[in-house]
């Protein structure tokens, strides 16, 4: 079932400020995932599904990075991808692509744009055997 669709509208994503501490911010809008790294002065959003099995890329809240900070890595199977442009340079993946997010920033505070395509919704393994042990 192909359930992507259109964001008719803009989200305020988080300041600058706010990412001081913590290697990244999550939001969900209708279902699907986002979530932003910040890297020097700038901030790069991602749709969060990694493009090896179209699964949520984290274990643990806010947590994307590898050891050294310096990567995003796949909790299941530790694809490494770049912040910059969310190639993935190592894994099962090599070659493909996160999704970006695209934002607007306003001075230190950013947003998700309004009219951008938004992904399908990501496989949630746990909902779906949820809803097959309730089938059987
Ligand atoms: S699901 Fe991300 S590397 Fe396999």
């Amino acid at each position: 079932m192909n359930n992507s669709s259109i964001l008719d509208r803009e989200i305020p994503l988080c300041n600058l400020d706010d990412l001081e501490k913590r290697q990244a911010i999550e939001l969900d809008i209708n279902g699907r995932r986002l979530f932003a790294v910040r890297q020097e002065d700038q901030l790069y959003a991602y749709w969060n599904i990694c493009p090896h099995l179209g699964i949520p890329l984290n274990w643990m809240p806010d947590r994307f990075l590898d050891l050294e900070g310096t990567l995003i890595q796949c909790s299941s199977h530790g694809a490494l991808f770049q912040i910059d442009d969310g190639e993935c340079i190592a894994g099962p993946c090599s070659g493909d692509r996160l999704m970006s997010v695209v934002l607007r920033r306003e001075e230190r505070m950013f947003y998700v744009a309004a009219n951008q395509s938004m992904p399908a919704a990501p496989i949630n393994l746990r909902e779906q055997a949820l809803a097959d042990l309730e089938d059987n």
